[in-house]
């Protein structure tokens, strides 16, 4: 029987990234680290720059990019308020960001529409890599890119696409990896991928990542984890969401604890979920690590000065935002 894997899950970084981090996650003795996306804040220089401390971790690491990475604010900002020419017209370069950031990850992979095997002393699984950039709410955002980069141009194609990942995986344990969680978790404002800055709420997964896990237990796949990020763990309103569910002998994970580093007490801790995948299903469990001397050397709270600026600027027009796009504690 193949014995158990260990994986770490590190939820949203948002520049939440320091030397404490890379000394653990090079001394742990995880098989495989998944970052579910969002290393940016506001800029691409940021994302650039949490992806190059990625780089020398020493083990394998597969990145989701986020809806915040290889873009900028901007692009972001048409995404959020639904302007999708204004998108289109700010999103040329797409490529060139994201082709910056696979190379300043290195060794480090960056994902999207791909499988990736693990192959581990103490068994092999297949990881099934979603829809990268995505906003949650079942559309497509970045659509242009995708398009251009993926031939994916609605949420049909996408589903189409990762059921195609699926239906060429012979493994029987899959862990599917993607940015923002399926659909079909809950509509409620505090549910583990729900709508909270709408008053209406309602479910913000992703349709078709809901649909590929569904085409992969019909076709008799063994789905042991599903890891997202997005929604950040604090609910706007107050409260917190889940950030596990087991639904259908499958463990959920949202790994968005934002910020990812944060004071406990007197101790600063960093975040990130440890996955356990054994032959029949998954386990997690929620680690806060402490630093050597408690303190963080983290990139700063935004990182500098002029991230952080344009970060303030950008919260200030998402919160003013239409409620078509308006977002507010999701990353
Ligand atoms: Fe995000």
């Amino acid at each position: 029987m193949a014995e158990t894997i260990d994986i770490a899950v590190v939820g949203d970084v948002h520049l939440q990234w320091d030397a404490e981090d890379i000394a653990y996650f090079r001394a742990a003795s995880y098989e495989l680290i998944l970052f579910v996306g969002d290393l940016a804040g506001y800029t691409h220089a940021g994302g650039l720059g949490v992806a190059r401390s990625i780089a020398p971790l020493g083990r394998r690491a597969l990145v989701m990019p986020g809806n915040h990475d290889g873009i900028h604010v901007g692009q972001l900002m048409a995404e959020v308020m639904r302007r999708p020419r204004l998108g289109d017209l700010l999103g040329a370069g797409q490529e060139r960001r994201c082709a910056e950031l696979a190379t300043a990850l290195d060794e480090a992979t960056l994902c999207g529409y791909d499988v990736r095997d693990v192959v581990t002393p103490r068994g092999a699984l297949r990881v099934i890599a979603g829809r990268p950039h995505s906003m949650g709410g079942s559309y497509i955002a970045y659509a242009r890119y995708l398009a251009r980069r993926f031939g994916v141009g609605s949420i049909d194609d996408s589903a189409r696409r990762l059921q195609a990942l699926v239906d060429a995986s012979p493994h029987q344990r899959l862990v599917f990896f993607a940015h923002a969680g399926p659909a079909g978790l809950g509509g409620g404002r505090a549910d583990i991928w729900g709508c909270d800055f709408r008053p209406e709420e309602g479910d913000w997964g992703d349709e078709d990542l809901r649909r590929a896990i569904a085409h992969a237990r019909a076709a008799g796949k063994r789905v042991v984890a599903v890891v997202a990020g997005h929604m950040h763990h604090a609910v706007k309103g107050g409260g917190r969401r889940p950030w596990r569910v087991v639904r259908d002998g499958i463990l959920y994970v949202n790994a968005a604890r934002v910020p990812r580093i944060f004071h406990r007490g007197s101790t600063v801790v960093r975040h990130h979920v440890a996955v356990q995948i054994a032959a029949d299903g998954a386990t997690a469990t929620e680690m806060l690590v402490p630093g050597a001397d408690g303190r963080s050397t983290r990139r700063g709270d935004g990182g500098p000065a002029a991230e952080r600026m344009i970060g303030t600027l950008a919260r200030w027009l998402i919160r003013r935002a239409p409620r078509t796009g308006g977002v507010s504690r999701r990353g």
